[in-house]
């Protein structure tokens, strides 16, 4: 049955008066970001607070540090991945909302950080009234594909090998556009009680979106987040998320760790903020393993 709110549903209903009528989707014609273009990794969760742009900003720093270059694109309103890499406001000029609303190209919305070899696509509240404006267009799930899309043929300077797009605590059309431009999507979460609760979800929307958006897509992984070695549940939580997704999980926690949560008021990553912690250290054996699960993808 059509869902008219569910976001990957191929059609949507619009003009009560005259009937209902039907707006498809655009059939995708090419894969995501085909050739030698960067590695698209989503980072979602419909789930508040589990650590989605924590992971981003310093995911994204430790591949840069292992000399990878990444592009972080800021798909959510609230805008904390921008806040977080130290982007005022009043610095972001072209944002992600006019790149999605087509009224920008990405390489225009793209700024430099203060952490070499990684890059910022920034976003403002208008990205809250994206899907009232292109909900009703044909091609709104492939907004961000399109702008991804030759994103290294924009300028000499652009060589990304890697695009992480932080995603907003929904799966909305926002959401749904990542999903439809990225090649994996990574999940992290948080190892609490209720970790696995709205992972059934989560999953449906991926074969969703695999179905009728993007037949390539994958889960690249699950990372674990704010993990207390101390509680046991916590213990408990990690063991049960692995026994659910087997291998799916990757090997690296992230441990709870107060630099962590400490850096972004600093506008730092927290490998810039407190290199030694162990989250740091963490975040870059992240990288490491997201490197050679890749690596291990293109050798079949
Ligand atoms: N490993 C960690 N140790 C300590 N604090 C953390 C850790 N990871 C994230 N936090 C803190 O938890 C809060 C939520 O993290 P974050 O903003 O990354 O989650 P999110 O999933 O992006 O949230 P939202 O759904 O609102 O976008 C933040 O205050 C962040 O600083
Ligand atoms: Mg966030």
């Amino acid at each position: 049955m059509t869902d008219p709110t569910d976001p990957t549903d191929p059609t949507i209903q619009s003009g009560p008066q005259s009937g209902p009528q039907v707006v498809p989707f655009e059939k995708p014609v090419a894969p995501a970001t085909p050739g030698p273009g960067p590695r698209v990794i989503a980072i979602a969760n419909q789930k508040g607070g589990v650590g989605k742009t924590t992971t981003a900003i310093n995911l994204g720093t430790a591949l840069a540090a292992i000399g990878e270059h990444v592009l972080i694109v800021d798909l959510d309103p609230q805008g904390n991945a921008s806040t977080g890499l130290g982007i005022q406001h009043k610095e972001r000029g072209v944002s992600t909302y006019d790149v999605l609303a087509g009224q920008a190209p990405m390489r225009d919305a793209v700024i430099p950080t203060a952490v070499p070899k990684l890059h910022l696509a920034p976003s403002t509240m208008d990205l809250s009234g994206l899907e009232l404006e292109i909900g009703q267009q044909r091609d709104r799930a492939f907004r961000l594909r399109t702008a991804l899309n030759n994103i290294n043929n924009g300028s000499p300077a652009f060589d990304f090998t890697y695009v992480l797009v932080d995603c907003p605590p929904s799966l909305n059309l926002i959401t749904v556009n990542a999903m439809a431009a990225a090649h994996s999507i990574l999940v992290p979460m948080q190892c609490e009680f209720f970790a696995l609760e709205g992972l059934s979800q989560l999953l449906k929307t991926v074969e969703e979106v695999k179905k009728n958006l993007n037949p390539g897509l994958s889960i690249h992984g699950i990372v674990m987040t704010m993990y207390d070695s101390r509680n046991n549940l916590a213990n408990q939580v990690v063991a049960d998320v692995r026994q659910f997704m087997g291998k799916q999980v990757y090997e690296t926690v992230i441990p709870r760790n107060v630099r962590i949560s400490e850096a972004p008021s600093y506008g730092k990553p927290v490998l810039v903020y407190d290199l030694k912690c162990v989250g740091s250290e963490a975040y870059l054996r992240l990288a490491t393993e997201i490197i050679q699960r890749e690596r291990a993808l293109k050798a079949g």
